[in-house]
């Protein structure tokens, strides 16, 4: 396998500004870890609420350094076969067939051939590392799998290696960018967190935020963008079952953008609420608290509105 230095950036600046380039604006923490992982080689584990950015980061990395990216979505019962690899049975089953119709007995020859790699169907965690350009791992909401499919990881995340048992070690060609993605659902292992650098992305501050919704919709004027942003987080302070993320925010903005509003004010509100909240017990909340507020044309907490 080749040494993760050799495409490698040479500073965390060096990957925030490709990752700007990339349409993804990186923080300080992000920048860092995403150019340690590229320095040292190592899986990168981010975690943080719902909508932050956190597969973004995946995708944003792969268009950066314009390395294919190459996804397992996970979900709950996951296992090897679905994730590493299987035998292809089928077509086993008609080399067995082609086997017999020949005349051909030898039982230890037919074994050997029927496990060979052609009868191997690859999925995305041996697709990754068999591939002979280097990749972009996400291996995307873990926290849905259990422990066992951690443990399965481990060898991978550490050597980038795996073990089939009748084929051997397969070691990865070249050195694959890993993202695991976790919304926190529950504790990962110990085990798993060693092998990994950590990320937690949280809410961006009020300026990040406003780029990225810019970014996304270009068409909102900056101050609308700014007063978007400011609303959004007097909804996220609220005990809410699910706060607005990012992508709401983004939402909301195209929303605006459609309805030609140019300021948000209570009536504004009350009509595209729905955007950014997304539960019944929400909407009445946010409709009670914020709502109001907006009507008086000065955001609670925001001085001089
Ligand atoms: N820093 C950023 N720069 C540009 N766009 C961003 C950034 N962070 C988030 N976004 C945008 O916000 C949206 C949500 O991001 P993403 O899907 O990656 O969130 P997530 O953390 O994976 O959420 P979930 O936990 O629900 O899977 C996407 O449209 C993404 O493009
Ligand atoms: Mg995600």
């Amino acid at each position: 396998m080749t040494g993760p230095e050799a495409d490698s950036p040479q500073t965390p600046t060096e990957v925030r500004d490709a990752l700007g380039e990339a349409s993804y604006l990186a923080d300080e923490s992000v920048a860092l870890v995403a150019f340690l992982a590229q320095r040292l080689g190592r899986p990168v584990l981010v975690e943080g609420p719902a909508g932050v950015g956190k597969t973004e980061l995946a995708k944003a990395l792969s268009r950066a350094t314009g390395r294919e990216m190459i996804r397992l979505q996970c979900y709950e019962g996951l296992d090897e076969a679905k994730s590493l690899y299987e035998w292809n049975y089928r077509k086993q089953l008609l080399g067995i067939q082609a086997r017999a119709a020949a005349g051909d007995s030898d039982e230890a020859s037919a074994l050997d051939e029927l496990f060979a790699p052609e009868y191997l169907l690859e999925r995305p965690l041996l697709e990754a590392i068999s591939s002979e350009e280097p990749v972009v791992l996400l291996i995307d909401e873990i926290d849905k799998t259990d422990q066992e499919f951690e443990a399965m990881l481990l060898e991978l995340l550490s050597d980038f290696q795996v073990t089939i048992p009748e084929l051997g070690r397969i070691e990865a060609a070249t050195h694959p960018i890993v993202v695991i993605t976790s919304n926190d659902s529950r504790e990962l292992t110990e085990a798993l967190k060693r092998r990994c650098l950590y990320l937690w992305i949280d809410y961006p501050d009020p300026e990040r935020e406003a780029e990225i919704v810019r970014l996304h919709e270009p068409g909102i004027d900056e101050r609308l963008a700014r007063r978007l942003v400011e609303v959004v987080a007097m909804v996220r302070d609220l005990d809410l079952r699910k706060p607005p993320s990012i992508s709401e925010s983004i939402d909301w903005a195209r929303t605006l953008v459609l309805l030609g509003a140019d300021d948000i004010d209570e009536g504004t509100f009350r009509e595209s609420l729905s955007t950014i909240v997304k539960h019944r017990a929400d909407l009445d909340l946010v409709a009670e608290k914020v709502a109001p507020a907006l009507g008086r044309g000065e955001p609670a907490g925001s001085p001089g509105g």
